[in-house]
């Protein structure tokens, strides 16, 4: 019975957070932020982006990213914000409703494997614990790819595999990847490796892989 419990509690957290939803979405959201805030915080500096670029929050969840986002690019920037979830759009058109105003932040309803944006036009994007919820990663990455301007960066942030495999939650629906399965997987998008570094500290630090697109 209480074994019954737990599986249910760690499928339903599962699909929330692969597509947080409804009214435990809101909560999801919150959670999210704080949580991923420090990761979320160093793939936005590993971007090095500068005043009125272009910039992309892919899979935003909470949207601590797209408010980070916001104010790195001023008023003269853009930050374009990807999501599958209904509740995390919902979520993010209230908090920043005077960025879309201003016209500075654009939120799409998309998958990373089908961005609305024009080729080689975004200078930094971000993409933070969202990898585990993608089947087909090559062609997310070609997508990415496409988009990025010459000398662009995409920053991945995610999890240690050996943390993210020993909880229980992951056992439902996640990918757990090796990081050189992820390293293959951007090369084979065309984005090539820069730099990986490691958020946080010991065997249980994250991972954030900074990529460039090929010339
Ligand atoms: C675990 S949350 C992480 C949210 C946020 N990046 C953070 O670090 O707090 C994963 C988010 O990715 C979104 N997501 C999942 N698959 C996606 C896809 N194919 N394209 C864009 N977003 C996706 C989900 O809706 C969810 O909001």
């Amino acid at each position: 019975m209480i074994m019954g419990f737990r599986e249910s509690f760690e499928r339903g957290l599962a699909k929330q957070l692969a597509r947080p939803s409804g009214r435990r979405g809101a909560l999801t959201g919150m959670l999210l932020n704080r949580r991923n805030e420090q990761l979320i915080t160093e793939a936005i500096a590993a971007l090095d982006l500068k005043p009125g670029a272009v910039a992309a929050d892919i899979g935003f969840g909470g949207g601590t990213g797209l408010g980070k986002l916001l104010e790195r690019v001023g008023q003269s920037g853009t930050v374009h914000g990807v999501e599958i979830s209904d509740a995390m759009l919902a979520r993010a058109t209230r908090k920043y409703a005077w960025a879309i105003d201003a016209g500075t932040l654009e939120l799409h309803e998309t998958s990373m494997s089908q961005l609305p944006l024009d080729d080689a036009s975004v200078n930094g994007a971000i993409t933070v614990n969202t990898i585990y919820f993608i089947e087909d990663l090559k062609r997310a990455f070609t997508e990415v790819a496409g988009v990025l301007a010459p000398g662009g960066r995409f920053v991945i942030g995610m999890a240690d595999p050996d943390v993210m495999a020993s909880m229980p939650v992951t056992q439902h629906g996640f990918t757990v990847r090796p990081v050189d399965d992820v390293i293959e997987a951007l090369r084979a998008g065309h984005l090539e490796l820069v730099d990986h570094r490691r958020c946080g500290s010991g065997w249980r630090s994250a991972h954030l892989l900074v990529s460039t697109p090929m010339a």
